[in-house]
């Protein structure tokens, strides 16, 4: 079959070879830790033949039961209450931070010292300060580095990068982008990390507006100032633990900003957890000189594309491509055309970039973000909040 008519190769076409294997030491077994390891399990079958097969060698967490249970089901040789075993483990490569913000620094960058290359989740850590050390870490280090900015590994994403990059779009005039959810709305809901500063960092900011603002710095460029309005309407929660009554929730709830970028085009962000009906509604539209894109995850294998010279001008508009043809990006490992992959495909996409950067010392930059993207990610967060605080314009300074 071939790629032109949108049909994939499928498995089994091609030889399996030798793939090294690479040791995984994976923190964390919730939310990301069952995304990540879900994408090493699927991963040597899928993107075949596979650059590197993952073994799965250890994963922590705090809980003894709850990590022992976690080790069972995704199929870690080990398991650990304590991420240090990790990092001197001399069967780990990759250390895999899928923790809360708060455990990114420390055992990332000790992991680094150790040697081992750096797969952090997203946002690198709380503050520019505190990602800067990361960064000098991994440099120093020698390692590989990456953060989990997924959403760079959505095929109809990456293929917007290359209409940017071609120059069939012309000057980007406007980034309009949201990321739009509403779990936070309940004041009955007991309180978790992601509602303090202290664990954080932020809140819509760090969580949902760090995509927004890696997707903007993917596809447009560098911001060079921002504005930013931020708001938080449940200012305490239950602790949830027995008698532990209300507790400070001190994070923003939404946050709005407008940016301008290097070569003058305008931008908005906006992130919010109280946005009624909206479940995991990230979004944005790129207006050009010549045409138009707009993305929404939850249609992620579409893109709504407007061309000003498209033909016949009678029906000239706004229309929507599926993108799941074999020549689109990462499709020759999935399925025929029309066949929809989904959100947990952007993490095999993302661990194979990095695993080919091990394996044949490639750059993870620029399709993947670095602990450098990371970092600058945190600078402009800091300068979104500074702005709320202060009423004043940020100029954006790494
Ligand atoms: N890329 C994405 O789309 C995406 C989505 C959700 C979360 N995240 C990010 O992933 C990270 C984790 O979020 P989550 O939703 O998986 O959180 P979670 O609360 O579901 O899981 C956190 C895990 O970390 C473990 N943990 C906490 N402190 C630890 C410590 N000191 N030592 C060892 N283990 C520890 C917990 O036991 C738990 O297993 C956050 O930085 C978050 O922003 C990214």
């Amino acid at each position: 079959m071939s790629e032109e008519v949108g049909f994939t190769r499928m498995a089994g076409e091609r030889a399996a070879g030798d793939a090294p294997t690479i040791g995984i030491g994976m923190l964390g077994y919730a939310f990301m830790g069952k995304a990540h390891s879900n994408a090493f399990k699927t991963l040597p079958y899928m993107m075949y033949p596979p650059v590197a097969i993952p073994r799965l060698v250890a994963i922590a967490g705090r809980n003894e039961d709850a990590v022992r249970e976690a080790a069972r089901r995704y199929g870690y040789e080990k398991y650990t209450t304590d991420w240090r075993q990790l990092v001197e483990d001399p069967a780990i490569q990759v250390f895999d931070n899928g923790g809360p913000n708060d455990a990114h620094a420390e055992p990332s960058i000790a992991a680094a010292q150790a040697g081992k290359h750096v797969f952090c989740e997203k946002p690198l850590a709380r503050s520019a300060e505190e990602a800067r050390s990361m960064l000098e870490a991994v440099e120093k280090a020698g390692v590989k580095h990456m953060v989990a900015f997924n959403y760079r590994f959505v095929p109809a994403i990456v293929q917007a990068r290359r209409l940017l990059e071609s120059g069939a779009l012309g000057r980007v005039y406007h980034w309009r982008a949201v990321y739009l959810q509403e779990w936070g709305m309940d004041p009955a809901m007991p309180t978790s990390w992601r509602f303090q500063k202290g664990p954080a960092g932020s809140g819509a900011l760090g969580d949902l507006g760090s995509h927004i603002i890696d997707l903007a710095r993917f596809l447009v460029g560098e911001p060079v100032k921002v504005m930013g309005m931020a708001q938080t309407w449940i200012t305490r929660r239950p602790s949830g633990e027995p008698g532990g009554g209300m507790v400070p929730s001190d994070v923003d709830d939404a946050f709005t900003a407008l940016v301008e970028f290097e070569g003058g085009a305008l931008g908005t962000f906006e992130a919010s957890r109280f946005a009624q009906g909206r479940k995991n509604y990230n979004s944005f539209e790129i207006n050009c000189e010549n045409g138009s894109i707009h993305f929404n995850l939850e249609r992620l294998n579409e893109l709504d594309v407007y061309w000003k010279d498209d033909a016949p001008r009678e029906t000239r508009g706004f229309h929507n491509a599926l993108i799941t043809e074999g020549f689109h990006p990462y499709w020759s490992n999935w399925w025929p055309h029309g066949h929809i992959i989904g959100w947990e495909h952007t993490f095999i996409h993302e661990f194979h970039h990095f695993f080919d950067a091990i394996v044949n010392n490639k750059s993870v930059a620029p399709y993947g973000a670095t602990f450098e993207d990371g970092y600058r990610n945190a600078v402009i967060c800091d300068a979104i909040l500074e702005s709320a605080r202060t009423g004043r314009t940020i100029d954006i300074r790494y």
